[in-house]
């Protein structure tokens, strides 16, 4: 079971999350889901993760040290993946080859290593954020600890940090989980390296139907 209290206010209605399928084409992408409609399906993914709907995949117990991942849905257009995130276990820098894809943090925090062209840009992602990854995107996500509760400073919290503290406290007794859509479905990812003149390097190609 995962935490209830992120579960608040959240209602399930995954036929919802998905776009018209009559929806022309836009553009050359392989797709016609674009990033608003994945970011909106992880979102919708989470709610229905909370709400109990994938229980028969969750593990027994989660395992802190090795990774795990289940495949929630597939067809044709897309696949949705909920994936845990364990210390120490870093990605690689990574395309999704001509996959879009998109993520929403179900609980704990990742760390999101970026390539922007001239160097690597770093953001932490918190229970609720999102992240979409257009074609070209390149990355490596890590699990990533939050500060103790007892770091957070004074009481007189707002909303936004009432919130906050809930995250840091859902983080340290739960597993760290995102929920990820690929669409079309994964088929290869490339790997990267930044070489000493700052400029990425494939090092190489691996297909692949699962995500890292
Ligand atoms: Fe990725």
């Amino acid at each position: 079971m995962i935490s209830a209290d992120l579960a608040a206010g959240r209602t399930s209605d995954r036929r919802s999350a998905r776009p018209q399928q009559t929806r022309a084409a836009v553009g050359n992408l392989p797709t016609r889901l674009r990033p608003a409609d994945l970011l909106r399906i992880t979102d919708q993914g989470v709610a229905d993760v909370l709400d109990g709907h994938y229980d028969r995949l969750l593990p027994r117990e989660w395992d802190p040290v090795e990774r795990w991942s289940a495949r929630l849905e597939s067809d044709d257009d897309l696949d949705l993946w909920l994936i845990s995130w364990t210390p120490d276990r870093s990605t690689d820098l990574h395309d999704h080859a001509g996959s879009l894809g998109a993520l929403t943090v179900l609980s704990g925090e990742l760390k999101e290593y970026r390539w922007t062209g001239a160097d690597l840009a770093v953001r932490i992602l918190a229970a609720g954020d999102q992240a979409a990854f257009p074609l070209g995107w390149v990355h490596d996500v890590q699990h990533h600890e939050s500060p103790a509760p007892d770091s957070l400073g004074p009481l007189h919290l707002d909303d936004d940090q009432r919130a906050a503290t809930h995250t840091v406290q859902a983080s340290q007794i739960g597993p760290t989980l995102s929920v990820h859509a690929y669409a079309p479905p994964l088929t290869a990812m490339s790997f990267y390296e930044v070489t000493e003149q700052q400029s990425l390097r494939r090092t190489r190609t691996e297909l692949t139907d699962e995500p890292e």
